[in-house]
């Protein structure tokens, strides 16, 4: 994969092309990603090596996008300080603060007045947590050609009720948008709102201003009601919400490993990615996708599967860390096994522990040794 070039592409007509613009909404809590999310916001936390957020704004850029805005709220000061006004990216990124979440549609209406796109132009807007291969111009195409007020990219999924679901016809027209169905009736079709749309930035425009305001339980059936045009675009391409602690290691493994295309993985894809500045063993055993970043040191006997270990993290001899996430500073001593397990920042696991899938460590947390030797065979 290519780095991505850094400098300014030409201006695109203003009829056919890419959407030279994009609103980004990364403003949520990311409640189910604690603790990754306690002082870090969702699209911030690394993921093959770079906060995540890096690969959507690539990915963008890649595109033809040159023009970003990020709808921010939670932790929103954290992000202009680290990207900055884009640059490095190729980018010009602007920055709006919600003080009070204003939710999907209230943060849309909010940074409206920062685009530059003619009324009758399309606008890109991607929900910040999702990990695709989208064919983003391909959704472009779909929206010019369709002649649609709103295109959204669809997928399908075997559990529809984390998701939005929306039904289409024939013709790929949207029939209806269904937010996190409740009942067995409502589950009509298994695909979902993929979180990336266009606009035509009109439509935006007439999202209610000063308000809250859900883009997915008001605004889409609100438009729908009055029979304004919404395309689905469907495809199978790789697609993942990170919104949960499980989703987003598998999300890192898969960047590593290049299943997940992004322009912004710092390496070559492969079983593993070591960053500039981390310590691996010559016997250790690092694999599945797994990022060991900058400061990290992994020990003589370790094995590392398909796991993320953050800057200065320290796995001790002989730990085995299986589809985890090891945080910043965090430290897992001798022989502890940690299968499917998010350790928060500055935490400290002991020798000769196991922890098994779904268990979340706080940050500096402390979890003594054991005085009993661990070994995989014992009773
Ligand atoms: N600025 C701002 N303000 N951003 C917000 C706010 C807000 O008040 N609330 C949520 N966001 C951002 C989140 O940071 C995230 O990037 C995006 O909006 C979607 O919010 P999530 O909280 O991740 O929603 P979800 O995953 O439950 O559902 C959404 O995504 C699904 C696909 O993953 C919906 O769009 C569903 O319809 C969709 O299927
Ligand atoms: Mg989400």
């Amino acid at each position: 994969m290519r780095a991505h070039p850094a400098s300014a592409p030409a201006p695109a007509p203003s009829s056919g092309g890419p959407a030279t613009e994009a609103i980004m909404l990364v403003g949520g809590k990311g409640t189910r990603l604690r603790p990754l999310t306690v002082h870090t916001p969702k699209p911030m936390v690394p993921a093959a090596g770079v906060p995540f957020l890096t690969h959507q704004l690539a990915r963008a850029r890649a595109a033809g996008v040159e023009h970003i805005v990020l709808a921010t709220s939670y932790l929103a000061e954290v992000f202009e300080p680290y990207f900055g006004d884009g640059s490095a990216l190729g980018l010009h990124l602007e920055y709006v603060t919600e003080t009070d979440p204003l939710g999907t549609g209230g943060a849309l209406r909010n940074v409206a007045h920062r685009l530059r796109s003619a009324p009758g132009d399309p606008v890109l807007v991607f929900n910040g947590d999702i990990l695709t291969g989208l064919d983003i111009p391909a959704l472009v195409a779909t929206h010019r050609s369709s002649g649609a007020d709103v295109s959204l990219h669809l997928t399908t999924v075997d559990d529809p009720r984390a998701f939005g679901l929306v039904p289409t016809d024939a013709d790929g027209r949207v029939t209806a948008f269904l937010e996190k169905p409740q009942t067995p009736e409502e589950i009509v079709t298994d695909q979902i709102n993929a979180g990336a749309y266009v606009f035509t930035r009109g439509v935006l425009d007439t999202i209610p201003a000063g308000r809250p305001v859900s883009v997915e339980r008001e605004t889409f059936p609100g438009l729908l009601a009055d029979g304004a045009h919404l395309q689905g675009m469907v495809d199978a391409t790789y697609w993942l919400d990170l919104g949960t602690p499980q989703a987003f290691v598998r999300g890192s493994a898969d960047l590593v490993l290049g299943r997940a295309p992004s322009p912004a993985v710092p390496g070559r894809c492969g079983e593993r990615l070591v960053l500039a500045g981390a310590r691996v063993a010559d016997d250790a055993k690092l694999f599945g996708g797994t990022c060991v970043a900058a400061g990290a040191v992994v020990a003589s006997g370790a094995q590392v599967d398909g796991s993320a270990i953050l800057a200065g993290a320290h796995i001790a001899e002989g730990a085995v860390v299986r589809d985890s996430l090891v945080g910043a500073g965090a430290h897992i001593g001798p022989r502890t096994v940690l299968d499917g397990v998010v350790v928060g920042d500055a935490a400290h696991i002991g020798a000769d522990n196991e922890l098994l899938p779904g268990a979340r460590v706080w940050p500096a947390a402390r979890i003594p040794a054991s005085a009993i030797r661990f070994s995989p065979d014992a009773p």
